[in-house]
């Protein structure tokens, strides 16, 4: 019997900032109203000529976390990548890790769940260290919003909310069964796809070839999404797979130690706080600098909070996410 536990944890977001007020010169919106609704004051974009791309960002973070867990990058024994914007419609980032790493032909899983896709990516590599089948797992979660947006007064809405950026874990086989990743919980509610989707690129229409080619009116090539209808569901299935996550392992809400949100919104971090009775000390928040990065949300605020020393030996950890699909999921870690 094993347990798997994170052994190290790293983090890259791109150098250029670009405030509320830069987009408020592309498009009608402000400052007040980006704060007042999301909380976000500046993102992350990549910007031309700077290199990045979804996976070189993910190698970033991922050399980190291969550094602090201490190990050779050849005891690697699976990559996992989460991602909505992957470099290739195929093949998909992991292998591209794997490559540029240099390390031994591992296999390699790209897990596509959007928001929650790096508590999926936990719960996947959790099972195989817990199967006995791997011994230290790569994670990654990395996402090239800027790229895919539209900058124009049309995409408002979506636009000013997301942000790139790229966050990594080495999950490792843990001999001391009562620490580690306690348990994960994970769900999805398909009748919702279509209210934060981007639609644009699927087979069908190649197949049909209704695909027209620079249509600057074909809206399906920028994600849609249906913003009230979002929130309001975000709300009750975070607190929802949260609560799921202390039963299973006869918590209560005050032994929450330290909880990461997925960075969607502020308000719905605010309300999931106040919610479990939590203290600005017991919840990490960063949407405020990066806008929402998707994938790269929670494993880019772990690595934070880590980083800052709020995370000790012993502590309660807790990842909860909702997003696209919708999916939804938490994990549970005692630290
Ligand atoms: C997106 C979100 C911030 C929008 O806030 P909202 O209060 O629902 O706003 P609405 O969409 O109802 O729009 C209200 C008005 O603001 C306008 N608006 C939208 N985006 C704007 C922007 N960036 N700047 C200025 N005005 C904007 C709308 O056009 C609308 O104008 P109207 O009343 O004249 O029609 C909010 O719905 C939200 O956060 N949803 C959840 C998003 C999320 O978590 N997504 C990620 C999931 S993982």
């Amino acid at each position: 019997m094993y347990n798997s536990r994170i052994s190290g944890l790293g983090m890259y977001v791109p150098e250029n900032i670009v405030t509320n007020d830069d987009l408020s010169k592309i498009m009608d919106t402000s400052n007040e109203w980006i704060i007042e609704r999301t909380g976000i004051e500046e993102r992350r974009h990549i910007k031309k000529g700077d290199g990045n791309t979804t996976a070189i960002m993910g190698i970033k973070a991922a050399k980190i976390a291969i550094e602090r867990a201490g190990i050779d990058k050849d005891e690697i024994d699976l990559i996992i990548f989460a991602t909505l914007s992957p470099d290739y419609y195929f093949p998909g980032g992991g292998v591209l890790v794997q490559e540029e790493l240099k390390i031994k032909t591992c296999p390699a899983i790209d897990i596509r769940n959007q928001c929650s896709g790096f508590i999926y990516s936990i719960a996947t590599a959790d099972q195989f260290i817990k199967s006995g089948m791997y011994k230290n797992i790569l994670v990654i979660g990395s996402e090239n919003h800027s790229g895919g947006l539209d900058f124009s007064t049309r995409g408002r809405a979506v636009t000013v909310i997301f942000g790139d950026g790229a966050g990594a874990a080495v999950i490792s086989r843990e001999e001391d069964l009562t620490k580690g990743i306690l348990s994960s919980h994970l769900h999805s509610e398909g009748k919702f796809a279509k209210d934060l989707a981007l639609i644009g690129p699927n087979t069908n229409r190649w197949v049909n070839k209704i695909i027209k080619d620079n249509d600057p009116d074909d809206i399906s090539y920028y994600p849609y999404m249906n913003g009230q209808l979002v929130f309001k569901n975000a709300i009750v299935r975070f607190s929802e797979v949260i609560m799921e996550g202390l039963n299973k392992n006869n918590l209560q809400p005050d032994q929450i130690d330290m909880l990461i949100p997925h960075q969607a919104n502020l308000r719905i971090s605010q309300f999931v706080q106040k919610k479990f009775g939590l203290s600005d000390d017991q919840v990490h928040n960063n949407i405020q600098k990066y806008g929402n990065t998707t994938a790269g949300s929670i494993p880019i605020a772990l690595t934070e909070a880590w980083q800052e020393g709020k995370i000790n030996s012993g502590d309660i950890v807790v990842l909860a996410a909702f997003g696209s699909g919708f999916t939804w999921g938490s994990t549970i870690i005692k630290w």
